[in-house]
C-alpha cells in the first residue's frame, strides 16, 4: 500500500465562551482506496504567525507520497527533520506532526480492521477520567458565570474542574471558595494551573494564599523551560506538580532535575500519538505518573488520545481532553461520547479512530486560511472571548 495523496481542510469552531479556534483536517489517501482521518487541533495560539495551508499541503505531499503508511517511524523521522523540536510548548510544527501521525494511524488500523488501541498495545483501559476546565479569571465579576459553568456541567456528569489562575488572584480565591461552600463534596478541583505566566517564586507566594483550598495538583508553576526553578518550587510545597511534554529534551531536564511528579502528555504538544507514546514510557521508566493534556481538540484529535490513553498503564490522575464539549459544533458524524466525567473510548468494533468526516458539517465551519483575526495576548493566553 502506498500513499496517494494529502488533502488539509481548515475549519474555524466557536467555543461557548465566543472564542474560535482553528482547525486543520488532515486526509491521507492510498492506491489501495483507504484513507486515514487526522486533525491538526487548535493553530489559535501564540506566536501570531500562520501557517500557510496551501503550501504545506503541497509540502506534505511531496514528502508522503510513494511511502507505505505502516512506515511510522521513518515517516516521523523525515517530519522531524523537517518539522524539528524547538524547546516550545505551542510550536507548530508539533502540531502539523500530530495531525500526520494521527491521521496515518487511523489509516493503518483500518487496513488492519482494528481500532487504534489495538494498534498501540490494546486496551487496559475502556475510559478515562477527564475535568471541565474554567479559563482564567481576569476579573472578579467573571466568578458568577464561572460558577454557572460549574453548575451545569456538573449536571451534566463532570464533577472534576481544573482552574487557570494567577492574573487576578483575588478572583482566583473568590471562585474556589464559592466552589467550596455551594458543592462541596460533590466537586472536585483537580489542578490550579499557572500557565508558565510566573515565576516560580511568584507562584509560590499565590500557592501559600490559595492553599486553604482542596485542589490536587499544581501545574505550570514556572516558566517554561526553568527545570531547576520547576525543582525548588517541587520542593517547597505538598501538593503533586505537573509539567506538559513539548520536547524530548526538555522531558529529559525534567527527569534528571526531578521537577516534577506528573507529566501532562498530548499528542498536539509532543508531536503525535507515536511521540506521546515515547513520552509516557520515558516517564513510566523515570517513575513518575502521566495525564493526558489537551489544546482541546475536535473529535478526531480527542479520539486519537483516548485511543492512545486506553493503552497506557501510568495514566493515573485526571485527564484534560474536554474539547468535543467545549466547541458549539464538531466535524464528525458522530463526536466522541463522555460519561459522568470519563472520555470513552471508541468500540473495539469501530476500525482505525472510529470517527467519520461529516461534509455537511464541515462545509458550514470551514474557512479559507489561518490567518488571524484580531484578538490580543490576553485573550489568546486565556481562551476568552
Ligand atoms: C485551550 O486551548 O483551551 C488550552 O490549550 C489552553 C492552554 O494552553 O492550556
Ligand atoms: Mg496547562
Amino acid at each position: 500500500m502506498k500513499i496517494s495523496d494529502v488533502k488539509l481542510t481548515v475549519v474555524g469552531v466557536p467555543r461557548h465562551t465566543g472564542f474560535v479556534n482553528k482547525h486543520v483536517i488532515v486526509e491521507i489517501m492510498t492506491d489501495e482506496g483507504v484513507t486515514g482521518i487526522g486533525e491538526m487541533s487548535d493553530f489559535s495560539h501564540l506566536p501570531k504567525y500562520a501557517v500557510d495551508v496551501v503550501d504545506l499541503e503541497n509540502v506534505l505531499k511531496s514528502m508522503l507520497r510513494g511511502q507505505n503508511p505502516f512506515d511510522l517511524t521513518l515517516i516521523n523521522n523525515v517530519l522531524s527533520e523537517n518539522y524539528p523540536a524547538v524547546m516550545y510548548y505551542y510550536e507548530k510544527g508539533s502540531f502539523i506532526r500530530n495531525g500526520i501521525d494521527a491521521a496515518l494511524h487511523d489509516l493503518c488500523a483500518k487496513y488492519l480492521h482494528v481500532s487504534v488501541a489495538e494498534l498501540l498495545g490494546g486496551r487496559y483501559q475502556e475510559k478515562i477520567k477527564v475535568c471541565y476546565p474554567i479559563f482564567r479569571h481576569r476579573f472578579v465579576e467573571e466568578v458568577e458565570e464561572n460558577l454557572a459553568v460549574v453548575r451545569k456541567r456538573l449536571q451534566e456528569g463532570f464533577d472534576v474542574f481544573r482552574l487557570y489562575v494567577g492574573k487576578n488572584v483575588d478572583a482566583d480565591e473568590a471562585f474556589l471558595a464559592r466552589v467550596a461552600e455551594e458543592f462541596g463534596s460533590k466537586v472536585k478541583i483537580k489542578s490550579i494551573d499557572f500557565s508558565h505566566l510566573l515565576d516560580w517564586k511568584e507562584t509560590l507566594r499565590i500557592v501559600k494564599r490559595l492553599a486553604k483550598y482542596d485542589f490536587e495538583m499544581i501545574e505550570s508553576p514556572a516558566v517554561r523551560n526553568d527545570f531547576e526553578g520547576l525543582r525548588q518550587f517541587r520542593l517547597k510545597v505538598d501538593h503533586p506538580v505537573s509539567e506538559h511534554v513539548w520536547d524530548f529534551r526538555q522531558q529529559y531536564e525534567m527527569i534528571r532535575h526531578d521537577s516534577v511528579d506528573i507529566f501532562n502528555i498530548s499528542p498536539i504538544f509532543i508531536g503525535g500519538i507515536s511521540a506521546a507514546r515515547k513520552a509516557a514510557a520515558a516517564a513510566e521508566v523515570a517513575g513518575k505518573a502521566c495525564l493526558l493534556g489537551t489544546t482541546q481538540e475536535l473529535s478526531i484529535g480527542t479520539a486519537a488520545m483516548a485511543h492512545l490513553g486506553s493503552s497506557l498503564i501510568n495514566l493515573t490522575y485526571t485527564s484534560d481532553p474536554t474539547g468535543p464539549k467545549l466547541y458549539t459544533d464538531d466535524i464528525v458524524k458522530k463526536p466522541v461520547q463522555y460519561e459522568q466525567g470519563y472520555l470513552l473510548v471508541p468500540d473495539r468494533g469501530l476500525p482505525g479512530l472510529g470517527m467519520e468526516l461529516d461534509w455537511e458539517r464541515i462545509e458550514r465551519l470551514r474557512v479559507p486560511d489561518l490567518s488571524w483575526g484580531n484578538v490580543s495576548v490576553h485573550q489568546l493566553q486565556d481562551r476568552t472571548s
